[in-house]
């Protein structure tokens, strides 16, 4: 074999492992592609096609589980007739029962429904709420209920009539009497005429 010989048949062996190479790149290239594109689809599908939904935890937490709404009775005054009339609303209510009381007083505090007037001065907030063995349940408001109070007997009998109605109607069971706290302190009354020293019944 001659020189050039061998060098013609080592440039043509040369281009055959370089095309080989060409193909077996291209060949990858596309099989990754492939790959990707499945993926994508297969992706694509999941997202699109609804699955069943997760299964509920067999050990939930009840608190965890939204309860059904509940009907809860606040008294505000009717303008008209100037008496305390039970409001009907509907809540989803704790399943404690602290908790739950916290959120009934606080949702006398916030309802004004057309044509009702609501006995508590605007601004006031529940600090904190609980109850204590003996059946008594403590409300502590902010200063706002005997600061923004307008004053007067009738007022403040219906202020603290509507609290007492609209607990012992959602607690008939679990609440026997009322101590009214502002900014945790007991308080001597409301705005001068009743006594709020000691915990409540409601006036018959
Ligand atoms: C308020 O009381 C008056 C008189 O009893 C009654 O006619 C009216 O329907 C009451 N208003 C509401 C909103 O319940
Ligand atoms: C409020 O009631 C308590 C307990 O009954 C009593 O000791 C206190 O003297 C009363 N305060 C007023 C101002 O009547």
């Amino acid at each position: 074999m001659s020189d050039t010989q061998e060098a013609v048949k080592h440039n043509s062996s040369a281009g055959f492992s370089r095309l080989l190479v060409i193909w077996g790149i291209t060949l990858v290239l596309v099989a990754v592609g492939l790959g990707a594109t499945l993926y994508l689809i297969e992706k694509s599908k999941q997202s699109v096609v609804p699955t069943a939904p997760p299964p509920l935890p067999i050990a939930a937490n009840p608190s965890d589980i939204p309860p059904p709404p509940q009907e809860v009775n606040l008294f505000l005054l009717n303008t008209t007739a100037l008496t305390l009339v039970p409001v009907k609303t509907e809540r989803r209510l704790h399943a404690e029962l602290t908790k739950r009381l916290s959120q009934i007083v606080t949702a006398l505090i916030q309802e004004t429904p057309p044509n009702f007037r609501n006995t508590i001065p605007r601004g006031t907030v529940l600090n904190e709420a609980y109850i204590d063995s003996q059946q008594t349940a403590y409300l502590d408001f902010s200063s706002h209920l005997t600061d923004g109070h307008i004053g007067g007997t009738t007022a403040e009998l219906l202020t603290i009539t509507a609290i007492l109605k609209t607990v012992f109607d959602a607690f008939p069971d679990e609440i026997e009497q009322v101590q009214i706290l502002v900014d945790g302190e007991e308080v001597k009354t409301l705005v001068g005429h009743l006594n709020l020293s000691q915990p409540l019944h409601l006036f018959e």
